[in-house]
C-alpha cells in the first residue's frame, strides 16, 4: 500500500468523519437492533414455562462468607455456584458463576469502592423448600426448585429475582469442528454485522435473569438514553440498550444506547423504593414491563405464604419486571432494599462511590468550541469576558491545540507559549481545560506511539497484533488501561516535566473513550480485540472508559504531589465514574427537543450516582436562534455541569455575537449561576457524606404524590429549588406543578408565593425560567458578581430564609478551599442555619477548622408576617442591634450588614 494511498484514504475517511456529523438523523444502520444482537436475540427469546434451575439441597454451606451452594440446569446438567451475602445498608448481593472453570469471567470489581462489607445474618432456617434468612425489616427466601429469591421487606414481598424463570447462563463449552447453520443459528460462534465478523473464540456466554417489583409503578435509572426519566415498558420495542456508543446525532424518546452505561434502576411504588445493581461491563439489554402485561401466570401474583405472620397474602396484580440481559460475564446483582428513594440512592453509593468534592471552579461556568483558533483567540475571548462583565471559570480547547492529534503535544504555529497563555487566565482565576483522547497516532516521529509499541501497551487484534483503527488522527491504536503498567506509563505523561506547557491550572477533558472507532463496528473496538489478562474486548467495553479516567486522574493527583482536586469530563461513563469525572450528555443538537431532553438525561444519570452531568450549552450541531440560545443558558444554570461547547462547523456564539439582548440574558444566567455556587457547592458536600444526587427528579422528595412520578420536564435543585425550564419558542406562560400538600413555594426573583399543590400557570418573559424556593429552605448565595469564582472565595454571604407554614426553615453551607484534599483533615466548615421562634441561628458542625474571612453581608427573610422592627444578634462581639427592614409587597424583611464571620456561631432574634 502506497504512502500516498493511505493519505487519501485518511483524508477520506476524515472527512467522511466529518460530514456525518452533518446528517440530521442517527443513521439506525450502524447499530445493532436487539434481534442483530445474537445473544439478546437468544435470551429475550427465552420463555420457560418453569425455570430449569435448581439449587441442590445439600450443597448449601452457611459461614461468615455468606451462604454457598451449588445450582443445576435440570435440562443442560450444567453446574453453577452461588453466594448469597447480606451486604450493611440494607442490600443483598447475589453472585452466580459457572462451575466448570474452561476460562474465568470478567468482573468489573472497578466500578465498586471497595469489596462491599458484608453483614451477619440474624435468622436463619434451611427448609427442604426454601432457605429463609432475616436481618432486621428485611426477609430473604432463597425457594430451591424452581429457583427463585424473594425479597420482603417487613411483610411486604419487594423484589422477585428469576419471577418469570428468565435466568440463562450460557456456560463455555468446547468449541466445535466447524461452524455452520445449525451450531451458529443465533450468532453463537461468529456474528457478522455489515463488512464486520466477530470471531466469538468462547462461543456463547450470555447471562440473564428477570427480575420483579411487586410493588413498583415505575422504573427509573439506566443512563444513558435519549428519554423519560421514567423508563418507558419495552413490550414490543427493542430494550434498552447498554453499550457505550459514539452515536452520531441522536435521536430523542430512544431506547438506542449511548455514551454511557450505568445498570442501576431504582423501582418505586407508593409504599416503597428498592434498587438493583446489574455489575457487568458487556453489552447489556433490558426489557422494562408491567407484570400485568408479562404474559405468565407469576407467583407474585399468587397467594404466598407470609413468612411472619405464617398466614397467607394475596399480593395485587401489579408491580414491574425487568430483564437484563448481558453477552458475558457472571450474574452479581445487588438487591438495594430502600425503602425510600434516598435509601436507594445512598445504598447504591455505598457501592459504587460517591463524587469527591469537586473543585470549586468546576462548578462555574465554561467557555467552549471546536475549537479556539490559537492562544491569541483564547485570550481575546477571556478578554471579551472582562469587557462584557461575563463572569467565566474556564476556557477549553478541543483537538486543534495538539500538533497533529497527537496528545500531549501543542501545535507548534498556533500555540507555542501555551505557559504564557495558561499563566494568563490563571491571573484572572481562570483555567485551561484541555483535550485528550484514548486513541494515539501510529506515527513512529511520535514519542507516544513509539513508547506504546515497544512495550506492548496497545489493545491487540484478534490475530494477537497491535489493533489499528481510524480516529481523528487518522490510524491509531489505543493504549490499553487494563495494564497496570499502562496506567503508570500514562498518568505520568500528566507530570509537569513531561507534558509542558501545562501547569496545576490545565485540567483533562477525556472524550472519544467508549472507545470511538470510525471504522469499527458500531463505531467502536471489535468485541474480539484483546486487552491485558487474555480479556476480549467484549468482556470489558462498558468498563474501558472508566479505566482511562482513572488513569488521567491517577496522573493529575500524581502531577500535584496528591494535595489538588482533578477535573475530569468524561465522555464514556459506567458505574464508579462519578468518583473521578463530571459527564455531558454529548453531542446534542440546537434544537428545542434536545434543550428539553438534557432534563431528563441528567436526572437519570444523578440517580445513576453520577450527579455531575450537564448539556453543551446551545447544542453541539447546528446554529441555535438567539431565543433557543438565551433559554438553553438560562436552564443551564441548573444543571451541575455547565458548558457552552460547539461544533468546528458551527457560527462562532461567544455570548456577545448575539446581540446586545441575548448578550444580556446570557449575562444575567451566568451571573446567577455564580451567584448559586456556594448552594451548588453545598450540595456536592451532601451528595458526597449521604450520596443524596445534587439534582433530583420531583419524586424523590415527594414520593407518595402520583403526579410527580412522571415528571421531568422540571427539577430540584437539592430538595429547595424547584426549576420548571422553558423549552418551547414564544412562549408567554408555562404550566408548572407544584408539588407537596403543605408547601408554601416562593417565586425566586419577586418572593411570590404560591400554595397550590398542582398545576398552576405561570406568567413569564425572556429574562427568566421559573424557579421557586420551597418554603421551610436557608439557601445561601454569593451576590458579589466577580471575573471568575475563585476570585469570590472570600466574599461574604447572603442568606435567603424562606418560611415554610409553620413558619421555620433550615439549611447548610459548607465551605473550604475550594481546591485542595485538606478538607479531608477536617479544614472545612459546615454550618447549620435555622430559624425558629423568630431566630435564625448558625451552629458550626464539627470542628470547623478552615479559616475564612468570609462573612454573612445581608439575609433576607421571605413569607414573614410585617411585624417586626430589628434584630438583635448575639456573636462573638456581643450582643448588637441590627436594622430590619420590611418589603411590604414581597412580604419580606432584609437584615443588612449583620457583619458577622461565617467562622463563630451566632443567632439573631426578631423583634
Ligand atoms: C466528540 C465530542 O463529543 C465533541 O464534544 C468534540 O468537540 C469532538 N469530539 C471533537 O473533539
Amino acid at each position: 500500500m502506497g504512502v500516498n494511498y493511505i493519505i487519501f484514504n485518511h483524508f477520506i475517511l476524515i472527512f467522511f468523519f466529518i460530514s456525518l456529523y452533518h446528517i440530521n438523523a442517527v443513521d439506525r444502520s450502524k447499530f445493532k437492533t436487539c434481534d442483530q444482537s445474537g445473544f439478546c436475540k437468544r435470551l429475550r427469546a427465552s420463555k420457560p414455562e418453569l425455570s430449569p434451575f435448581k439449587i441442590i439441597r445439600n450443597s448449601i454451606n452457611v459461614s461468615s462468607i455468606g451462604v454457598e451452594g451449588s445450582l443445576v440446569n435440570a435440562d443442560t446438567e450444567d453446574f453453577y455456584s452461588f453466594l448469597l451475602q447480606f451486604l450493611e445498608d440494607n442490600t443483598i448481593r447475589l453472585r452466580i458463576n459457572e462451575n466448570k472453570i474452561i476460562r474465568h469471567r470478567y468482573q468489573p470489581l472497578k466500578a465498586l469502592i471497595s469489596e462491599p462489607y458484608q453483614h451477619p445474618f440474624e435468622t436463619i432456617e434451611l427448609l427442604d423448600d426454601y432457605l429463609f434468612f432475616k436481618i432486621g425489616s428485611i426477609k430473604v427466601k432463597f425457594i430451591v426448585s424452581p429457583l427463585k429469591l424473594e425479597i420482603y421487606n417487613k411483610d411486604d414481598l419487594v423484589i422477585v429475582a428469576n419471577d418469570l424463570g428468565k435466568f440463562v447462563f450460557e456456560h463455555y463449552r468446547p468449541k466445535p469442528e466447524t461452524i455452520n447453520e445449525e451450531n451458529n443459528k443465533n450468532g453463537e460462534w461468529e456474528e457478522r454485522f455489515h463488512e464486520h465478523i466477530d470471531a466469538k473464540r468462547f462461543g456463547p456466554m450470555a447471562v440473564g435473569m428477570d427480575f420483579s417489583f411487586p410493588g413498583a409503578t415505575n422504573i427509573y435509572g439506566l443512563p444513558s438514553h435519549a428519554d423519560s426519566v421514567s423508563l418507558k415498558t419495552t413490550g414490543n420495542t427493542d430494550p434498552y440498550r447498554l453499550y457505550n456508543t459514539d452515536i452520531f446525532e441522536y435521536e430523542l424518546n430512544e431506547r438506542m444506547a449511548l455514551y454511557g452505561a450505568v445498570p442501576v434502576i431504582q423501582a418505586h411504588g407508593l409504599n416503597q423504593t428498592v434498587g438493583l445493581f446489574w455489575l457487568n461491563a458487556a453489552e447489556t439489554w433490558v426489557n422494562v414491563q408491567k407484570l400485568s402485561e408479562s404474559g405468565f401466570n407469576s407467583n407474585v401474583m399468587e397467594k404466598i405464604v407470609n413468612l411472619v405472620a405464617g398466614g397467607t397474602k394475596l399480593v395485587q396484580n401489579s408491580g414491574m419486571n425487568t430483564h437484563f440481559m448481558s453477552e458475558t460475564g457472571i450474574l452479581d446483582v445487588f438487591f438495594m432494599c430502600g425503602p425510600s428513594f434516598y435509601d436507594v440512592t445512598r445504598q447504591y453509593s455505598r457501592l459504587t462511590g460517591a463524587a469527591p468534592l469537586p473543585p470549586y471552579f468546576s462548578l462555574g461556568y465554561h467557555q467552549s468550541r471546536w475549537n479556539y483558533n490559537d492562544q491569541d483567540d483564547v485570550k481575546t475571548v477571556a478578554e471579551n469576558f472582562d469587557k462584557y462583565d461575563i463572569p467565566l471559570d474556564v476556557i477549553w480547547l478541543d483537538i486543534e491545540y495538539t500538533h497533529d492529534k497527537k496528545y500531549f503535544t501543542w501545535d507548534p504555529l498556533k500555540f507555542n507559549d501555551p505557559e504564557s497563555m495558561v499563566h494568563g487566565l490563571a491571573a484572572k482565576g481562570r483555567k485551561l481545560v484541555i483535550i485528550i483522547d484514548p486513541h494515539i497516532k501510529r506515527d513512529f516521529g511520535y514519542f507516544l506511539h513509539n513508547d506504546a509499541t515497544h512495550r506492548g501497551f496497545y489493545v491487540k487484534n484478534k490475530d494477537g497484533n497491535d489493533y489499528e483503527g481510524w480516529c481523528w488522527p487518522g490510524s491509531s491504536s489505543y493504549l490499553d488501561f487494563l495494564n497496570p503498567e499502562v496506567n503508570e506509563y500514562y498518568s505520568s505523561r500528566y507530570l509537569l516535566e513531561n507534558f509542558k506547557g501545562t501547569s496545576e491550572d490545565v485540567h483533562i477533558w477525556n472524550d472519544m473513550n467508549e472507545p470511538s472507532v470510525f471504522n469499527g463496528p458500531e463505531v467502536t473496538m471489535p468485541k474480539d480485540c484483546i486487552h491485558h489478562g487474555d480479556w476480549e474486548h467484549r468482556d470489558i467495553h462498558n468498563i474501558y472508559g472508566l479505566f482511562y479516567v482513572m488513569a488521567t486522574y491517577d496522573g493529575l493527583l500524581k502531577r500535584s504531589g496528591g494535595k489538588k482536586r482533578p477535573f475530569i469530563l468524561s465522555r464514556s461513563f459506567f458505574s464508579g465514574t462519578q468518583r473521578y469525572a463530571a459527564i455531558w450528555t454529548g453531542d446534542n443538537m440546537a434544537e428545542w427537543g434536545h434543550l428539553k431532553m438534557s432534563i431528563p438525561m441528567c436526572l437519570s444519570s444523578a440517580l445513576g450516582g453520577i450527579s455531575f452531568c450537564g448539556a453543551d450549552v446551545g447544542g453541539f450541531f447546528g446554529n441555535p436562534d438567539k431565543q433557543l440560545f438565551s433559554r438553553w443558558y438560562q436552564t443551564g444554570v441548573y444543571l451541575p455541569f455547565y458548558r457552552a461547547h460547539s461544533h468546528i462547523d458551527t457560527k462562532r456564539r461567544e455570548p456577545w455575537l448575539m446581540g446586545n439582548e441575548t448578550m444580556h440574558l446570557i449575562r444575567n444566567a451566568i451571573r446567577e449561576r455564580q451567584s448559586l455556587m456556594p448552594l451548588y457547592y453545598t450540595l456536592f458536600y451532601e451528595h458526597m457524606q449521604t450520596g443524596a444526587p445534587v439534582i433530583r427528579p420531583l419524586v424523590m422528595e415527594f414520593p407518595k404524590e402520583k403526579e410527580t412520578f412522571d415528571i421531568d420536564d422540571q427539577l430540584l435543585l437539592g430538595k429547595s429549588l424547584l426549576i420548571k425550564p422553558v423549552v418551547e419558542a414564544d412562549v408567554t406562560h408555562v404550566d408548572v406543578y407544584f408539588p407537596g400538600a403543605n408547601e408554601i413555594w416562593y417565586n425566586k426573583y419577586t418572593y411570590q408565593q404560591v400554595k397550590t399543590n398542582g398545576v398552576k400557570t405561570i406568567k413569564i418573559s425572556q429574562n427568566e425560567i421559573p424557579v421557586y424556593i420551597r418554603g421551610g429552605s436557608i439557601i445561601p448565595i454569593r451576590n458579589r458578581i466577580r471575573r471568575s469564582s475563585a476570585l469570590t472565595l472570600h466574599d461574604p454571604f447572603t442568606l435567603i430564609v424562606a418560611l415554610d407554614i409553620n413558619g421555620t426553615a433550615s439549611g447548610q453551607l459548607y465551605l473550604d478551599d475550594g481546591e485542595s484534599f485538606e478538607y479531608r483533615n477536617g479544614k472545612y466548615l459546615l454550618l447549620h442555619f435555622t430559624f425558629l421562634n423568630n431566630q435564625l441561628m448558625s451552629k458550626i458542625v464539627d470542628d470547623g477548622r478552615f479559616k475564612t474571612k468570609a462573612w454573612i453581608e445581608k439575609i433576607i427573610i421571605i413569607g414573614i408576617p410585617n411585624m417586626f422592627r430589628t434584630g438583635i444578634i448575639n456573636s462573638d462581639r456581643g450582643q448588637e442591634e441590627l436594622e430590619a427592614k420590611y418589603n411590604t409587597d414581597e412580604y419580606s424583611l432584609t437584615i443588612r450588614k449583620p457583619g458577622v464571620s461565617v467562622a463563630v456561631e451566632w443567632s439573631i432574634s426578631l423583634l
